[in-house]
């Protein structure tokens, strides 16, 4: 194992990487690293060191987890927590750390959903799996139709003012759940940092409200799996390779997934993307951050160059209108 890390001194050579969230003091990294595949196991390997190490070295400072990723659950949250103890520890406040509580994690009627009892649960063991006194920003991973939204949010509020959180977060609410969630936290004192929804050239679905909402209420955005899981890069124009994603028999990104119509789609995107001189992932990232509400990307990544490479979607970040029309009738809304 690499014995020390000396992170870049050039990493904040671009202050106009960084991009307030909402109206909040916050600042994010255009590009985010989220640790949903590639860090599970029971230990680190040397490429999830890798990972993190080429992030930071480029100027990323956000890294996103939840209690469930791996697998196993909570061991992506581990293994962070050992990359951070042995390379990171004297960057901590260099570093914006989220993790999110919803999806199912044990055993049980308090372990998945909305409950107050699941959500601060899950967030002292997820603070132990990581090693650290508190995160940045903690999740409400998923809407909960069968519990009080008060109660969930009263969670948020809850982990915030016991210091153990320092903003609160929504992801994958709906418009008209978001604007309640807004409301509540802010009437309990404490204001909602960000949603994560997903959003990609291949799902426009929060152009449709949810964007509008967050616009108006000052609050972030920031959009998960903006390449829609590697469908948008020229990794699957020929068909399904060893080692992608989509080959590893995972339920996130299945076979049937990769159609002949996305293909098709995607070789179509990339011939725009060529004419800009950008990769389609560089393309489709540039694309996702296009808009004023959107704080910023996050990004899974196997290998450090494919950060490397997606780092440097904004190198071109602006789109004609000509552009945007073209990509319209590629992909509609
Ligand atoms: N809130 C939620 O409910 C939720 C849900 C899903 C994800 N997320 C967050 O979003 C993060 C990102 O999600 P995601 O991994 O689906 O994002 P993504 O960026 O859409 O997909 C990442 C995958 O695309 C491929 N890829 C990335 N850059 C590439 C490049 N330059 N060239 C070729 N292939 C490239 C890699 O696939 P290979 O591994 O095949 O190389 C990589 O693992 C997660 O880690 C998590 O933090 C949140």
């Amino acid at each position: 194992m690499k014995a020390s890390y000396s992170p870049a001194p050039d990493r904040y050579g671009r202050p106009d990487f960084y991009r307030r969230c909402g109206r909040a003091g916050l600042k994010l990294p255009a590009v985010s690293l989220g640790l949903w595949h590639n860090f599970g196991g029971p230990d680190v390997t040397e490429n999830a060191r890798a990972l993190i190490h080429r992030a930071f070295d480029l100027g990323i400072t956000h890294f996103d987890l939840a209690n469930n990723y791996g697998p196993p659950p909570g061991s992506a949250e581990e293994n962070f927590g050992r990359i951070l103890g042995r390379d990171l520890a004297p960057y901590r406040d260099e570093l914006v750390i989220s993790t999110k509580a919803g999806f199912h994690m044990w055993e049980g009627p308090y372990g998945e959903w909305g409950s107050r009892k699941y959500l601060l649960a899950s967030l002292d063991q997820s603070l132990r799996r990581l090693n650290i006194d508190y995160v940045d920003i903690f999740y409400s991973h998923r809407f909960d139709p069968d519990t009080p939204i008060d109660e969930t949010m009263g969670a948020l509020a809850q982990a915030v003012r016991s210091g153990k959180a320092l903003y609160a977060g929504l992801s994958n609410y709906g418009p008209s759940e978001t604007a309640q969630a807004l409301e509540i936290l802010r009437s309990l004192g404490v204001s909602c940092l960000i949603h994560q929804p997903r959003y990609s050239l291949f799902d426009r679905r929060i152009e449709a409200g949810l964007l509008d909402v967050l616009g108006a209420a000052g609050v972030g955005c920031i959009a998960f799996s903006p390449l829609a899981q590697g469908l948008l890069t020229d990794k699957y124009l020929n068909g399904i390779p060893p080692g992608s994603r989509a080959s590893a028999n995972t339920d996130s990104l299945r076979p049937e997934h990769v159609t002949r119509e996305r293909a098709d789609q995607a070789r179509r995107l990339g011939e725009l993307a060529q004419a800009r001189g950008q990769s389609l992932a560089q393309f489709a990232l540039a694309w996702a951050l296009r808009h004023p509400q959107m704080t910023s990307v996050v990004i899974g990544a196997s290998s450090p160059g494919q950060i490397k490479e997606n780092v440097a979607a904004l190198e071109h970040a602006s789109f004609t209108e000509d552009e945007l029309r073209a990509i319209d009738a590629i992909v509609s809304r």
